[in-house]
């Protein structure tokens, strides 16, 4: 089987985290890039944060690791510490192998040599604002048009937000860059709320996986994931955790995961009590000359969870 070459756009974040495990682990997938964005926490922090979890999982034959955006298109930055830590993984980062010092390429240059390099086989799998992105579009939008596909997690369509009543955190952070990307023409695949808020994964399960596994990265999962759960106990009443951006990944190595509708789907980002909300029209007839996007509107969620641990804890 030939595998994919991904770019992964991050902010990582908790579940980011998760989701690059996930994709390291993963043979259909050939992980070309990882470049980062603002977003859960600052850029500085996710790009060694990206460095840490590439030499937990000793990997050999590195992506490029690329630095993007450090803040949003045109609004000041919001961050997620409060769910993330103040690191980014759990404030459990000294459990993890240091990031070594190296100088890291731009994150728009990456994202455009990618596209121009791999062409129509590219996947780009973006799991935070969409800031980088966008700004590799207004670029060059003729090398962006190369991409196969992006799949974005982000956006609530028709359910309740994460990041105040109407948005979700990622298109909430950045709806200018949001508008941007769903707007391009380019193939994109939404991965909302929708669908990410049908998944949990319960502490007691990652304990006896972690625990069975027994390895150094198996139970540096399991440190960094700690607080992350504890949050969801506290504000949502269940002891796990949601894995919004391990299911984008979940997507690129078998889209049959996800059912979908293709809409048309913008992003809000004047409205005084509408940040980053995701306007969809869900009409039969759309209007032609608006750009359409794959919005995921179900999920199996027992084959997910199988994919999910089976790489999770290799
Ligand atoms: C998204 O927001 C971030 O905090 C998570 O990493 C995920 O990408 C979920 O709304
Ligand atoms: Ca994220």
């Amino acid at each position: 089987m030939k595998s994919k070459p991904v770019l992964i756009d991050t902010d990582i974040g908790v579940d980011d985290a998760m989701a690059l495990v996930l994709a390291l682990n993963s043979p259909e997938l050939s992980i070309k890039a990882i470049t980062t964005v603002a977003g859960n926490v600052d850029v500085t922090k996710c790009t060694r944060n990206v460095e840490r979890i590439l030499n937990l999982l000793n990997i050999q034959d590195r992506p490029i690791v690329a630095e993007g955006a450090s803040r949003p298109l045109r609004l000041p930055l919001v961050k997620a510490s409060e769910v993330h830590g103040k690191d980014g993984l759990g404030d459990a980062s000294a459990f993890l192998p240091q990031p070594r010092k190296s100088k890291h390429p731009s994150a728009v240059e990456t994202i455009l040599r990618c596209c121009d390099q791999y062409g129509s086989r590219l996947t780009i799998v973006a799991i935070g604002p969409l800031t980088n992105l966008a700004l590799a579009w207004k670029k060059n939008p003729r090398v962006m048009k190369k991409v196969g596909r992006i799949i974005t997690m982000g956006g609530a369509i028709r359910v309740p937000g994460n990041t105040g009543p109407v948005a979700e955190f990622n298109y909430f952070v950045d709806p200018d860059a949001a508008h941007i990307v769903l707007n391009s023409g380019v193939p994109v695949t939404v991965i909302p709320l929708d669908v990410t808020h049908q998944v949990v994964v319960m502490r007691k399960e990652m304990e006896y996986r972690a625990k069975r596994r027994a390895s150094l990265a198996a139970l540096a999962v399991l440190k960094f994931t700690e607080s992350y759960m504890r949050y969801h106990l506290d504000t949502q009443g269940f002891n796990g955790g949601y894995l919004h951006d391990p299911m984008a990944v979940g997507v690129a190595i078998d889209p049959s995961l996800v059912k979908t509708r293709n809409v048309h789907v913008d992003v809000e980002s004047k409205g005084a009590f509408t940040r980053g909300m995701t306007v969809t029209d869900l009409q039969e007839h759309h209007n032609p000359s608006q750009s359409t996007v794959d919005v995921a509107v179900a999920i199996d969620r027992e084959r997910f969870l199988r994919l999910f641990h089976d790489r999770l804890w290799k």
